[in-house]
């Protein structure tokens, strides 16, 4: 028996004629003597009717549990009156089965395959075959192959080239663990896979390919999070001859496109440009989720003499006392702003001031440091009103930011202030070049070492002002989440062998590492930028799924483990005398590295 159509694809047109349809068996219900199936294939489920005169498959029939795998030969009708089921495809017919083949049986089911979602992630993982079968899942991957085939023909159509670049590599700048592969034939040398394409799509700029894409396989050894995998896929791109606005562009005419295609949904070019500070000022966030407002507010030069030491202090020390006015949070019970104080605790604060608005001005434990006329100050700014709750956290600026960021979003989900069905695109720009690493006391890249400084910046190329020169480096952001971070590079070679240099990397350390990348900027290397989106991100948010975990066929768990194929696993001894590999016990391993 062949398949004549899929499961979910029959509807009226089919009316009276004979098919066939094969698949798995979702459900099975007895009506007096009536079998129905709910056959499942990848487009959908169709009922089948088993009547009991037709005595060879009714018996057959009965045998039927569910994810068996069968074939169904039956002639479609209309569904009797009274049970249509109007939010079905396939809801107004149904198939009377005139001839049945069991093709295979399935025992009891580790986890169910109708929708139910409240198994284990261990478990789910393990039996991902059948985890993968559930319809919402089968919806998510074909949503994502279509993003990826409208992604691949609107940059087809732009011109730009899809070009293939090495998995076995050298060691790329994006600033996270590599993983090693060591390399059988040059002993005791290992290639790392690639955290990104960057380096070579340089290359191939300096090459003439002018405009590149790749949907590309990225690999970061890094402790994973909802929307982070240790190998995930980038659109990545690279484009000559460009500035800044050409790549926003590209990047936002494909976004609508593909928002267009999923949701039907038309966004709004070009997107909103939000400078990094105030994203940090208001936000206290890079990846500002302006679809609701709560701003933070910032006092350090309102409070800074004022009588509460703990904020005037923090400013003397060069920090800042910022704060958040949560809507008729005054109801809040101390247990719950002790909740709060915890909450923030976990982002570096040491505590969380609070005041309760009231009609004449303010109550808590700290108004009596206050003047009259420093709350009036602070309740006109927050533009408080009564039975509103003002907190505060004074300390370094980035504490001070994470933490309040933070409880912003916490409190925004949790009062409900985010509008669901909002799409806000937004570009973070004017992003610093460096970051000052305490620990190591030298400048670290924010992005990678490869990107430019903004041309009015030049001169702040040095140890003392690296810190207030920008970069020409752009994250695209949705709803909070960065889906995307590129910038014009470098491509002169003594700028960025100054920027090395700023950087603490020894010329030789630079030629080590980066050498081939530096040696093709001498010949001749066009101005040239891109970005990279981050696509499973982009399919999570697409689909309305909290993790990527969601729209990548096999991932690894928050162990990151595969509890279906069990990698990563030990190997054979003779492979590793083949790589000159030996083992070192754990327990060796940590001694060693205490004695560091
Ligand atoms: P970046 O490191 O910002 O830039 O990465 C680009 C985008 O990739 C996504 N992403 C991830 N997704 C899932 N799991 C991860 N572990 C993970 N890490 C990053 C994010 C991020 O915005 N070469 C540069 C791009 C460029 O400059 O052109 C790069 O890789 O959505
Ligand atoms: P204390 O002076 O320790 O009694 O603290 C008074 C109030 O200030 C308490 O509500 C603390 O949670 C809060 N607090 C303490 N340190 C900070 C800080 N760095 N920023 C904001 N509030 C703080």
């Amino acid at each position: 028996m062949k398949r004549s159509c899929y499961c979910g694809k029959v509807d009226e047109s089919f009316l009276g004629k004979e098919i066939t349809v094969s698949g798995w068996v979702h459900s099975r219900r007895d009506h007096g003597g009536v079998v129905f199936i709910d056959l499942r294939d990848r487009e959908g489920i169709v009922q089948i009717v088993f009547q009991p005169e037709n005595k060879e498959i009714f018996s057959g029939a009965e045998k039927l549990r569910s994810e068996f795998v069968i074939s169904v030969k039956g002639a479609v009708r209309n569904r009797p009156e009274g049970t249509i089921n109007p939010n079905m495809f396939t809801g107004k017919i149904e198939i009377v089965a005139q001839k049945l083949e069991i093709i295979n049986i399935c025992p009891a089911l580790p986890l169910e395959v109708d929708d139910y979602k409240e198994t284990s992630e261990e478990v789910r993982l393990k039996y991902r075959y059948l985890d993968l079968r559930r319809p919402s899942f089968q919806k998510n991957f074909i949503i994502r192959h279509k993003m990826q085939q409208e992604i691949r023909n609107y940059l087809n159509s732009e011109g730009f080239l899809e070009i293939e670049t090495p998995f076995l590599t050298k060691s790329t700048p994006e600033g996270a663990r590599d993983f090693l592969v060591p390399a059988r034939m040059s002993h005791g040398s290992f290639y790392a896979l690639p955290q990104s394409p960057q380096i070579f799509k340089q290359i191939l700029m300096v090459s003439g390919f002018d405009k590149y894409y790749q949907v590309a396989r990225c690999f970061r050894d890094e402790d994973l999070r909802a929307d982070r995998q240790l190998e995930f896929t980038q659109i990545d791109m690279e484009m000559s001859f460009i500035d800044e606005t050409d790549i926003m562009s590209v990047v936002e005419n494909m976004l609508a496109k593909v928002f267009k295609s999923a949701l039907n949904i038309e966004i709004k070019t070009p997107f909103e440009k939000m400078p990094y500070d105030t994203a940090m000022l208001k936000y206290g966030s890079d990846k500002p989720d302006t679809r609701f407002e709560m701003f933070i507010e910032d006092f350090s030069s309102e409070l800074a003499n004022c009588g509460f030491g703990v904020f005037s202090g923090a400013v003397a020390k060069g920090g800042a006392v910022r704060g958040l006015c949560i809507p008729s949070g005054a109801k809040f019970s101390r247990s719950e702003i002790d909740g709060l104080t915890k909450f923030v605790s976990e982002y570096g604060a040491k505590g969380l001031a609070w005041m309760k608005v009231t009609s004449g001005g303010a109550e808590s434990n700290i108004v009596k440091f206050f003047k009259p006329e420093e709350i009036t100050t602070i309740i006109n700014k927050f533009n408080a009103k009564e039975g509103d709750l003002l907190v505060f956290l004074a300390d370094e600026e980035e504490t001070v930011a994470q933490g309040l960021g933070a409880l912003r979003l916490k409190m925004g989900k949790e009062l409900g202030l985010i509008d669901k069905n909002k799409y806000n695109f937004l570009w973070v720009v004017d992003f610093p070049l460096f970051a000052w690493d305490k620990d190591e006391k030298r400048w670290s890249a924010i992005h990678h070492p490869f990107t430019s400084v903004k041309e009015e910046d030049k001169d702040k190329l040095t140890f003392e002002d690296a810190g207030k020169a920008k970069a020409r480096a752009y994250d695209v952001v949705l709803n909070g989440v960065e889906l995307g971070g590129g910038s014009i590079r470098i491509h002169k070679p003594e700028m960025q062998a100054k920027v090395f240099e700023l950087l603490n990397i020894s010329q030789e350390s630079a030629k080590e590492k980066f050498g081939f990348l530096l040696d093709a900027l001498t010949y001749g290397a066009p101005p040239h930028g891109g970005l990279a989106i981050g696509f499973d991100r982009l399919c999570a948010l697409l689909v309305g799924e909290e993790s990527i975990r969601e729209v990548i066929a096999f991932p690894k768990t928050q162990k990151a483990i595969c509890p279906m194929s069990n990698a990563p696993s030990p190997v054979a001894e003779k492979q590793l005398k083949e790589l000159g590999i030996k083992i070192m016990t754990k327990a060796n391993t940590l001694k060693q590295e205490d004695s560091k």
